[in-house]
């Protein structure tokens, strides 16, 4: 057995599990998919980089949209999501999305989750942007993901799941046949299963959520750094639409350099009824859309940013005194606090907000059935592309496609295994990786990765600032590489020399693409290019990762995804 495609640093490991599933990442998408893994009878393990609840999920506001309203239907829902992924999205993927969508909410809701409710009992439902109707299903007023995650990792303890915590993956293992056999870990003080170890298992799905990290200022937490697609194109796999970054318009400005994880105003905000206004206190998304502040969040997103440059400002504002002090402690009160413990109260003013980096539209390539292009690979969630967002993703439809694709995947890995029998895998010891083909970065590059990108492929984009930023990254990898030409050095294991290395791939690639894509749509916004080019661009951009850590870029129309099934076993 061997550790697959391009290697970097890491020592033997020392432990191993075996199992039949490995589920790394303990968000919405991870925790479905070990939950229905379980109760399909397979031995699944989770293992997670932080504590089980540390992911970006907790953080969600808004909620989950899915048709449960009168008068709503997924049909309506799929209009939506098709207009807001700008031209863009695999329709048989979104069709997947909100047709399975409302059954898969109530099964979170029999699983444990809360949502809140009117006097009758039903579920309240709000609007947020490029929604036509309240489709968004919300809990605790603005603390949706803390719920989910809550009723989720109960029921993981419930059901007596196997996990394992801070556990950073670092690479795939496969078979002789380039078949998935599990993964590396390395894990920081959980007793028994202590330093770099593996768990074997013939399907892993990664549910590592997002990459907002590769940006200075980001709603994701510390942990959002992109290690799922980073492995997986170590891994071979193919992964798309990375330029397609979603900037979230309305996030708490706390000044120009203000870095890391920043806090979210939801969408929900203006869909009960907030004005975005500029300096001079004008409502200037009327006449912009038809849906003014609640047009899909690349629109709003881009006019906020206009209006900052045409006001030399360094943010906009967004108004919901109206609201007054009992419906903002009622409905928004995780907002509420977040702008007070800065020194904001949205009861009696205005909220200074600006875009900042929000969720990856993009990320490994998926079928519908959740498969990666490397066989008994999978991914589910934010690291995942299934093709249901297209160039924007349509607001709160995130946490129903880790629910409603984790399921599938589940219902895969279960099928295979009726049909097949997966194979039996016991322990084994994985040879000592041999020389790292590359070294680890030094933490700080971090940082200098997160200015690059900031700068240079952020909300607005030209080929200049990309071409600057794809130098300024080729030299950080350069200077890393010549060290451990020279002495054979690398910076120690641990993970912050991983996450660092791994915001490097994702950063790469993302800029690659955003210099491909030469055109403007969705949330990629090229200066250079204002128009949307369908002639041309209504293609997806495909990388892959060579042997030698040059990147293979493809582009591929929509009628060839998802991709074709050269990965699933029984067809090789
Ligand atoms: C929000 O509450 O505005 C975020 C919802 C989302 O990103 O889907």
């Amino acid at each position: 057995m061997t550790s697959t495609g391009i290697r970097l640093h890491a020592p033997a490991p020392g432990w191993s599990i075996a199992a039949d599933v490995v589920v790394v990442g303990s968000g919405v998408a991870g925790l479905t998919a070990a939950l229905r893994c379980e109760a399909a009878g397979l031995r699944t393990v989770v293992v997670t980089k932080a504590r089980l609840d540390d992911g970006s999920t907790r953080w969600a506001q808004g909620g989950i949209a899915a048709a449960l309203g009168e008068g709503d239907s997924p049909a309506q829902h799929l209009d939506d999501t098709l207009v807001a992924g700008a031209g863009l999205c695999d329709e048989e993927a979104v069709r997947i999305l909100v047709t399975e969508g409302p059954d898969a909410v109530r099964r979170l809701i029999s699983t444990g989750a809360h949502f809140d409710t009117d006097d009758e009992g039903d579920i309240q439902l709000t609007r947020e942007g490029g929604h036509h109707r309240r489709r968004i299903a919300h809990a605790g007023g603005d603390a949706t993901g803390a719920e989910v995650s809550r009723a989720l990792v109960e029921a993981v303890h419930a059901r007596g799941l196997r996990t394992v915590e801070n556990a950073l993956v670092l690479d795939l293992l496969t078979d002789a046949d380039g078949r998935t056999a599990g993964v590396t870990l390395h894990v920081m003080g959980e007793g028994q299963h202590d330093g770099v170890g593996a768990v074997h298992a013939p399907a892993v799905v990664l549910a590592t959520g997002g990459m907002g990290q590769v940006f200075s200022a980001t709603t994701n937490p510390s942990v959002s750094t992109g290690d799922g697609v980073a492995l997986a194109l170590r891994a071979g796999a193919e992964v798309s639409d990375l330029e397609f970054v979603q900037f979230h318009p309305t996030v708490l400005f706390l000044g120009a350099d203000a870095e890391g994880q920043q806090p979210l105003v939801s969408e929900a905000v203006r869909g009960e009824g907030a004005h975005l206004v500029d300096g001079d206190g004008v409502r200037f998304m009327l006449g912009q859309h038809e849906l003014a502040e609640l047009a899909p969040r690349d629109i709003v997103a881009k006019a906020i940013m206009r209006r900052m440059q045409e006001q030399d400002a360094g943010h906009m504002f967004l108004d919901a005194r109206h609201f007054g002090a009992a419906m903002w402690e009622h409905r928004f009160p995780t907002i509420l606090a977040a702008c007070r413990a800065h020194g904001i109260d949205p009861v009696t003013e205005p909220i200074p907000v600006a875009p900042a980096a929000h969720y990856a539209s993009g990320g490994v390539r998926t079928d519908s059935r959740g498969r990666t292009t490397v066989p008994g690979l999978y991914a589910c969630g934010e690291v995942a592309c299934t093709g249901v967002h297209g160039a924007n993703r349509l607001a709160s439809n995130s946490l129903l496609e880790g629910l409603v694709y984790a399921e599938r995947i589940a219902a895969d890995i279960a099928a295979s295994r009726a049909e097949h029998g997966l194979p039996a895998r016991e322990p084994a010891p994985v040879g000592r990786p041999g020389r790292p083909a590359h070294p680890l970065l030094g933490p700080e590059a971090r940082f200098a990765i997160q200015r690059i990108m900031t700068d240079g492929a952020g909300v607005l984009r030209s080929d200049e600032s990309l071409a600057k930023a794809a130098d300024q990254l080729r030299r950080l990898d350069t200077e890393a590489r010549d060290t451990l030409g020279e002495n054979g050095k690398t910076a120690e294991p641990g993970v912050d020399t991983w996450e660092a290395t791994n915001l490097l791939s994702v950063a790469r690639v993302l800029v690659a693409a955003a210099r491909v894509r030469e055109e403007t749509r969705g949330c990629h916004w090229r200066e250079d290019r204002p128009d949307r080019d369908d002639a041309t661009w209504r293609r997806h951009i495909v990388v892959r990762l060579n042997p030698d850590r040059t990147l293979a870029v493809r582009t591929t129309d929509t009628a060839d995804f998802p991709p074709t099934r050269q990965h699933r076993p029984q067809e090789q």
